[in-house]
């Protein structure tokens, strides 16, 4: 028989494989641990691990924090290791582990996210991690960054034993940012008066820049925060030759931003409810 039919009669009785893009390496358990404490893990959560190996970061969320998820991997193996893992620990109900490639996984369900995986694939993952997951849910990596996505908390968990480079492990966890980027406005009354507040706002990722004006005059802002839904921000604006400050706070959702605002002046202060609208979308930078 020809070299080129076997070949092809081969293919089709046993595709081949696919290569894993990233080697088998567990994660050491009190790497897991931090892991799952720095993202909060609670019972509300639906936890995937992206190339899941033997199970273990999801069966400690499913053990230790109540929390339901699941796993995926490419190698058979790890995956009956992981499930059998799961029963034996009696978390099967609530978790469970899939054979296939991380790419495919649909990630809007998930909560928390944990990877580690290498560098060049939290790149790859990135756009879907920033479209798709729901603000507010948290993305936790062990060893790898996000490149120009900066890490909303890091930190260093000593590891005596690593297999690689120095002996410690680098957590780094990100929540998922609102889109604010584009020109919201709101009404508040200040001083006898009801004032318009127009803000346009720049975003890349969770960081804001941008301007603000109250009744057309110039506002200083300072110290925008986005932590997924949930934005914080001053402006300081003079009315009638006296500095008024506003602490404003609140959750994003969707063209809304619902919350409060504390007013202080040279006549006190106070707190009021305060609500802003999107009129005009802008485009929030991820690249
Ligand atoms: C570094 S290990 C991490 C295992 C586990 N998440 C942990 O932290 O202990 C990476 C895992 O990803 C799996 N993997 C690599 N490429 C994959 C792919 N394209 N789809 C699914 N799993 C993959 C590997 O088989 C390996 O088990």
């Amino acid at each position: 028989m020809p070299l080129a039919l076997c070949v092809l009669l081969l293919s089709r009785v046993a595709p081949a494989q696919q290569a894993a893009d990233v080697p088998y390496v567990p994660t050491p358990q009190n790497v897991v641990d931090t892991m799952l404490e720095m993202a909060l893990v609670n019972t509300d959560d639906y936890l995937i691990d992206l190339g899941s190996g033997d199970g273990r970061i999801v069966i400690a969320a499913a053990k230790r924090f109540g929390a339901r998820g699941m796993g995926v991997e490419l190698d058979m193996d790890l995956v009956f290791t992981a499930n059998e893992e799961a029963k034996r620990q009696r978390v099967a109900g609530q978790i469970t582990f899939l054979q296939g490639n991380l790419f495919d996984v649909d990630i809007s369900k998930a909560t928390v996210l944990t990877l580690y995986l290498f560098p060049r694939i939290n790149l790859r993952l990135r756009p879907g991690i920033l479209s798709r997951m729901r603000p507010g849910a948290r993305v936790v990596s062990h060893d790898f960054d996000m490149g120009d996505w900066k890490p909303d908390l890091r930190r260093e968990v000593a590891v005596p034993n690593k297999s690689y480079g120095p002996p410690a492990s680098q957590i780094y966890l990100w929540y998922v940012p609102a889109d604010v980027a584009g020109k919201w406005q709101w009404r508040l009354p200040v001083g006898g008066t009801t004032r318009l507040y127009v803000a346009r706002v720049n975003q890349m990722f969770q960081e804001l820049s941008g301007e603000a004006l109250v009744d057309g005059g110039t506002a200083t802002g300072h110290g925008a925060t986005l932590r997924g839904d949930l934005i914080t921000f001053t402006l300081t604006r003079e009315f009638f030759g006296r500095k008024v400050r506003h602490e404003f706070s609140g959750r994003v959702e969707g063209n809304k931003v619902t919350g409060r605002v504390r007013i202080s002046g040279a006549n006190g202060e106070t707190t009021l409810d305060w609500e802003a609208t999107r009129v005009e979308r802008g485009k929030m930078r991820i690249e």
